[in-house]
């Protein structure tokens, strides 16, 4: 079993626990691919990069609690710092089987936000990687399309607007302006069959 695998299979058993998140890394992951060919990036390197990084942006949620992870209302301040530490622990998990400082980078800054506001590190702008904006577009949408234990699903326009709402705060425009191009086919390739949920 290669590395790649062994975390492929940690995050089926992790899916055990929280049965909506591997249909979520599927899906954020060929978004990520389709958004990443979307801005021209054809090198199949670099859409690996993307791809496998994307996939695994949240295994640090292993360490969450399910009290935290499950809950069915917002969280408290103290919740949500616990939850945060997501993003290091998945950089801990990932270093440690595939030694990739492209993909730790992605999954390191898949939090970040385009005006600064996000975390860890509160990075802004062209200081976010291209993969890890790409991430937390597709990431977003997806739950706020699917909806959460925490918030109801939207229909995919308003899931599009919502999205749209935060572009230049939370997402980069020019990417929001691809994902918005890529829109129909992501819903075609990636919703069309809702038992992925
Ligand atoms: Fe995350
Ligand atoms: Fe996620």
């Amino acid at each position: 079993m290669t590395n790649s695998e062994k975390l492929v299979h940690i995050l089926k058993l992790f899916s055990l626990r929280n049965m909506p998140i591997y249909g979520h890394f599927y899906r954020v992951s060929e978004m990520s691919k389709i958004i990443a060919q979307g801005m021209g990036i054809k090198d199949p390197h670099k859409l690996k990069i993307i791809k496998d990084a994307t996939f695994f942006h949240d295994i640090g949620k292993i360490f969450v609690p399910d009290k935290i992870l499950l809950k069915k209302s917002s969280l408290n301040f103290e919740e949500y710092e616990i939850a945060k530490k997501h993003v290091e622990m998945g950089i801990d998990i990932v270093s440690t089987f595939l030694q990739n400082p492209e993909i730790t980078q992605i999954i390191g800054q898949h939090h970040e936000a385009y005006d600064g506001s996000g975390y860890p590190a509160g990075l802004s702008g062209d200081k976010i990687c291209i993969g890890a904006k790409i991430c937390h577009i597709a990431d977003s949408f997806d739950v706020v399309y699917g909806g959460r234990c925490y918030c109801a699903a939207s229909n995919f326009e308003q899931a599009i607007a919502k999205i749209n709402d935060c572009s230049e705060t939370q997402y980069d425009p020019d990417i929001i302006k691809v994902f918005n191009k890529c829109s129909d086919h992501i819903n075609k390739q990636l919703y069309t069959y809702l038992d992925n949920y």
